[in-house]
């Protein structure tokens, strides 16, 4: 039987490309998109989801909107890698695909209380806003959670949108430490794990050479997600951060780490939003998270191509 899983997601080019190798599995079945404000603020990150569920041909995946900011600051956008729309690098069409009327959160309460329990993943590759406002919103529904698989922080790599913290943990920490209290499974996958997730030439061109659409797409979008890595880092390629999380749910031995305790810092002077990991186990805290470290870079994306080229 398939994985049931809710994507809560802020597109995003590598959102995007997390999206579509959710739909072009079928060992999962994606339950709906929620979206989120992150990249971009919520009125680009809906429209942007119901352009890529439209472009992978699936109109049947609802898509809805969450929280349009942080449970308790400001929002803190990421423009400067994504672009002005969040989803630069090709022109798609304004999305004909409706956003449900529904409020995000009140889906994810719903599925969770009309699901049996310990079915439904998941899969948080935003800031963690939508969740936690579940959680507070609905605290029946901890429990009843299979487990989060989520993009976010780092340890060794420390941060990318300050010195000590990774974007989506940062936009929103207090959401962030709520998730990472509840006590629900976690699979954390940080920069320390995705920026190892580095495209290349020749799988860009594979992927552009496909012959349907959405190979293209994800060309094109890498290319331009590229330039800013590239360019910061000096690496070679993207970092593809956020597919990670629906290929770990797909080929979890790609990947490996350790069970550990990992604590939000929501209040440090200069380290706000780190993700305080004690990958030595020096702290004698209970572990809360498989956090991840190391991925087979080609089997990850061997499995992007040929799963991207099932797609129309
Ligand atoms: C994360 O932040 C966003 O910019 C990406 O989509 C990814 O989810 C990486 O830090
Ligand atoms: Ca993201």
């Amino acid at each position: 039987m398939a994985r049931k899983i809710i994507i809560d997601t802020d597109p995003g080019q590598d959102d995007a490309v997390a999206i579509l190798l959710a739909l072009a599995s079928p060992e999962i079945e994606v339950l709906g998109v929620v979206a989120v404000a992150g990249n971009v603020p919520l009125a680009l990150t809906e429209v942007n989801a119901r352009k890529v569920v439209e472009l992978s041909g699936r109109r049947d995946v609802p898509v809805f909107a969450g929280c349009d900011r942080p449970l308790a600051r400001a929002l803190v956008t990421a423009e400067h890698v994504h672009g002005k729309t969040g989803l630069d690098g090709i022109e798609l069409p304004a999305p004909d695909l409706p956003l449900q009327a529904q409020h995000g959160v009140d889906f994810i309460i719903g599925t969770l209380r009309r699901e049996a329990a310990g079915t439904v993943t998941l899969v948080a590759i935003g800031p963690l806003t939508n969740i936690a406002e579940a959680f507070r919103r609905a605290p029946d529904i901890v429990a009843r959670v299979e487990r989060i698989v989520l993009m976010g922080g780092a340890y060794f790599e420390v941060g990318n949108i300050t010195p000590a913290a990774e974007f989506n943990i940062f936009v929103d920490p207090e959401a962030a430490a709520a998730v990472f209290g509840a006590g629900v499974p976690l699979t954390v996958m940080p920069l320390d794990v995705t920026h190892k997730a580095l495209t290349d030439r020749s799988w860009i061109e594979a992927m552009r050479a496909l012959p349907g659409r959405c190979g293209p797409a994800v060309a094109g979008w890498t290319d331009f997600f590229e330039r800013f890595d590239t360019a910061k880092y000096g690496s070679l390629g993207a970092p593809l951060h956020d597919p990670c999380t629906i290929a770990w749910l797909l080929q979890p031995e790609l990947f490996s780490g350790r069970e550990i305790n990992v604590e939000i810092e929501t209040e440090g002077r200069w380290t706000t939003g780190m993700t305080v990991a004690d990958w030595w186990r020096v702290s004698g805290r209970a572990s809360n998270a498989l956090f991840l470290k190391d991925v087979d870079r080609d089997g990850l994306f061997a499995l992007l191509l040929e799963r991207i080229a099932r797609l129309p």
